[in-house]
């Protein structure tokens, strides 16, 4: 049996050798969009983060569930459908947001504000799920919001730009955490101004991961999965597209006739080749994924009593649709 330090054959066809696994191991592959192009073509099911979450929760025939994208996800999918072996490529795909998040500072920040509602993006580890009363993603945030009774406070977190987007869509006050991602947080409202004076007939498309003075000038504002349904269906050919890059690959696929512009656009340093690139996303690579099948490492683990505390919140904004 070869061990995770059994260095791979380099003429193995990779490709081949994770079909065949993925049949032996009766393996659902799940990617998410900011994935390289060869991890989504070759997944089984690609999705945001709310579809990604029930694709695993429904994973019914599956034995093993890996999951294509950061930590935050896999333990997700390992929260909601516990007795599937959950495995991530590379287990130290972290994301920036649910690092600035920690428990403990949650709860501290909880214990300030004992009256309120804590709304958490899912963007944060299971340990911090679990002192939350909701969980929501980017795609369902406002139905979660609007789910809150009007006169109830709430703490958000841990996206400030995504609360205050939600704030200003839903016309509510919000205490929310400073925290933010690190790759939208890069994009610079002032280029972005300039390539649409460039580009006059494309369309600012963007995650509402982003600052707020870029939200400003964006025509549209959705999730990964909104963003994507958006290009395919709207009646525009130009798109300048204000997300990470991993989803301009998926959407030349789903409209192989309207132009991508991704941001930032140009004006890389030699020290930055793709700022809208994540890194942490990007650790994940078909022989790791190889790997992962082969060796059925590296797994998620919990205790049953943190998954049990982090699956009620998440089940609140499942039982939301
Ligand atoms: P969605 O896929 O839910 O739009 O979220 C993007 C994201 O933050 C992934 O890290
Ligand atoms: Fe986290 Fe941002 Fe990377 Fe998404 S793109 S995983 S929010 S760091």
């Amino acid at each position: 049996m070869p061990t995770a330090a059994t260095p791979v054959d380099p003429r193995l066809d990779l490709f081949a050798e994770i079909d065949r696994l993925r049949r032996e191991r009766k393996a659902v592959i799940l990617a998410h969009y900011y994935q390289d192009p060869d991890i989504q073509d070759l997944a089984d099911h690609l999705g945001d983060s709310l579809e990604l979450a029930k694709r695993a929760r429904d994973a019914k025939d599956a034995e093993v569930i890996l999951f294509c994208g950061v930590h935050f996800m896999a333990e997700t999918a390992k929260i909601v459908n516990p007795s599937k072996i959950v495995l991530i490529p590379d287990v130290t795909a972290g994301c920036s947001l649910a690092e600035q998040c920690p428990a403990d500072q949650l709860r501290a920040w909880k214990q300030k504000h004992p009256d309120h509602v804590v709304v958490m993006y899912i963007n944060c580890s299971a340990a911090t799920k679990a002192e939350s009363d909701v969980i929501c993603t980017s795609s369902n945030a406002e139905r979660v919001i609007r789910s809150i009774p009007a006169d109830k406070p709430i703490l958000f977190g841990p996206d400030k730009n995504l609360g205050a987007h939600l704030m200003k869509k839903l016309g509510r006050t919000m205490d929310l955490w400073p925290g933010a991602c690190m790759v939208h947080e890069t994009f610079s409202a002032q280029k972005i101004a300039a390539l649409k004076a460039r580009h006059p007939d494309a369309k600012f498309i963007a995650h509402p991961e982003c600052e707020d003075h870029v939200l400003l000038l964006a025509d549209y504002v959705g999730s990964t999965s909104k963003l994507l349904e958006f290009v395919k269906t709207d009646a525009g050919r130009k798109y300048i597209v204000g997300t990470e890059t991993g989803i301009l690959h998926t959407m030349h696929k789903a409209a192989p006739d309207k132009e991508l512009i991704p941001v930032p656009y140009e004006d890389r340093t030699a020290a930055c080749q793709g700022c809208n690139s994540c890194p942490h996303m990007k650790k994940n690579t078909v022989e790791k994924i190889y790997l992962a099948l082969r060796d059925l490492q590296p797994r998620i683990e919990m205790t049953e009593a943190m998954r049990l505390r982090a699956l009620k919140p998440l089940e609140r904004m499942l039982a939301l649709g």
